[in-house]
């Protein structure tokens, strides 16, 4: 698919099939990820993929939806403290904008493939910390479902117009 329409094409999924991607078609999203610019080129980051039941089930009580709980599997993007470049002028941790930005490849490369995700941050980071035994520098991020979508009709993009986010030269 051409970019234009890629990006066009491209929502939050919040209904999946209950069906495990294919190794295959995993490793085409994460590789998405892993081809993403990071700064430095520190790639300060890891993909964790859950698709154990019983592991699933406690990443579902770190973000307890409805929706969120019939995920058939979660990629959960953590961010590497440690790795991270910081800016020398005032020590700026780039983690986040390089997470962002893995994660933006592979819900991209999902929605050309038909598959569907939905950036999800606003979970309790403790219970995934604890669910996935991961060391203090390493953050989860972002939680992403990613599967076959499951959907009546795809909303329409309510987004701001060009001429509220544009200025020339100046704020
Ligand atoms: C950084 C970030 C965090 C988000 N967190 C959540 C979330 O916790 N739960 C959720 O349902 N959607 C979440 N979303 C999805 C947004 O609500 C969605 O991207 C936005 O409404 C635009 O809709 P679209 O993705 O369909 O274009 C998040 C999106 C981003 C980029």
């Amino acid at each position: 698919m051409d970019f234009k329409p890629l990006m066009q094409t491209r929502h939050s999924v919040r209904s999946f099939r209950n069906e495990l991607l294919s190794e295959e078609l995993l490793n085409e999203v994460l590789e998405a990820g892993r081809l993403a610019p990071t700064a430095v080129n520190k790639q300060p980051f890891v993909f964790i993929v859950v698709n154990d039941p019983e592991k699933l089930k406690e990443i579902h009580e770190a973000y307890p939806r409805e929706w969120f709980r019939k995920a058939p599997q979660v990629i959960v993007i953590c961010g590497d403290h440690d790795a991270a470049w910081k800016r020398g002028i005032d020590g700026k941790d780039h983690t986040d904008i390089d997470v962002a930005i893995a994660t933006d490849h592979v819900t991209l490369r999902a929605a050309e493939l038909g598959l569907g995700t939905c950036w999800v941050c606003n979970f309790e980071p403790s219970k995934v910390t604890k669910a996935l035994s991961l060391p203090e520098h390493i953050e989860p991020t972002v939680l992403l479902p990613i599967g076959r979508p499951e959907e009546a009709e795809i909303p329409p993009k309510k987004r701001k117009p060009l001429t509220d986010l544009v200025r020339f030269n100046g704020y």
